[in-house]
């Protein structure tokens, strides 16, 4: 305990700026807000390793905003990697389909575009390096050590299983792995990021740290 806090005074959690909290709330996504803060609070302690903060799953930017902002303030950089064609629900006819992110000239979704624009509107485009493609394909050509590991991507048991495979043997010792949409109840929503966390804990690899939501933090040991 650091000298200036005083047994049982809360302890103040590092928080984004009030522009990057104004665009995570403007930005299209799906990450509410106290998972949002709890991602940035992780994020920014993990920035202090002085690694690349990597997210799998960019969407249009909405939790990309939160990692960036912690990037900035420790110097280091965002990677994040997503194909930008949507997941299997995001898909015509699915939940969580937004009419809005078709291109038409293609006739299929492209997030990219938006989440150019999500990031320069927030001042953060120079603190990440986006990545184009299948989380797969990338995770094999990797090779530098990671702060952070933030598993979003696709939701299915092979998508999943493979970023969880493909990127935690990236994450340095201390190092944080994020998985978010963890329903230990399956009346609450998809299982596949539950099994990856089953796995990360049963691993041994991993310390668990608080969850907040969906959202589940474990430490590298
Ligand atoms: C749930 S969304 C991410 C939401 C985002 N993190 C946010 O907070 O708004 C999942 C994203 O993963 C991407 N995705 C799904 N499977 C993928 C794969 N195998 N490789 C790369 N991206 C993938 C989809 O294109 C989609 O944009």
């Amino acid at each position: 305990m650091s000298a200036a806090v005083r047994a049982g005074e809360p302890v103040e959690r590092p928080a984004p700026s009030a522009r990057t909290r104004a665009a995570f709330e403007a930005a299209k996504g799906f990450m509410p807000l106290d998972e949002g803060l709890a991602l940035y609070a992780a994020a920014a302690e993990a920035a202090l390793l002085g690694l690349p903060l990597l997210e799998i799953g960019t969407y249009c930017g909405r939790s990309t905003l939160l990692l960036a902002d912690a990037a900035r303030a420790a110097g280091v950089t965002v990677v994040t990697v997503d194909h930008h064609r949507g997941s299997e629900e995001q898909q015509p006819g699915w939940e969580y389909h937004d009419p809005e992110l078709v291109d038409p000239r293609v006739g299929r979704m492209d997030t990219l575009p938006a989440f150019r624009r999500t990031l320069h509107a927030a001042g953060l485009e120079e603190h990440v390096v986006a990545l184009v493609g299948r989380s797969p394909q990338i995770a094999a050509l990797w090779g530098t050590p990671l702060g952070l590991v933030f598993v979003d991507g696709g939701h299915t048991e092979e998508h999943a299983t493979a970023d969880y495979e493909g990127w935690t043997p990236h994450l340095a010792p201390g190092g944080l792995l994020a998985i978010h949409d963890v329903f230990p109840d399956p009346a609450d929503g998809g299982q596949a990021p539950h099994h990856i966390h089953e796995r990360a804990l049963a691993s041994g690899a991993f310390t668990p740290l608080p969850a907040t939501g969906s959202l589940r933090l474990l430490r590298r040991r």
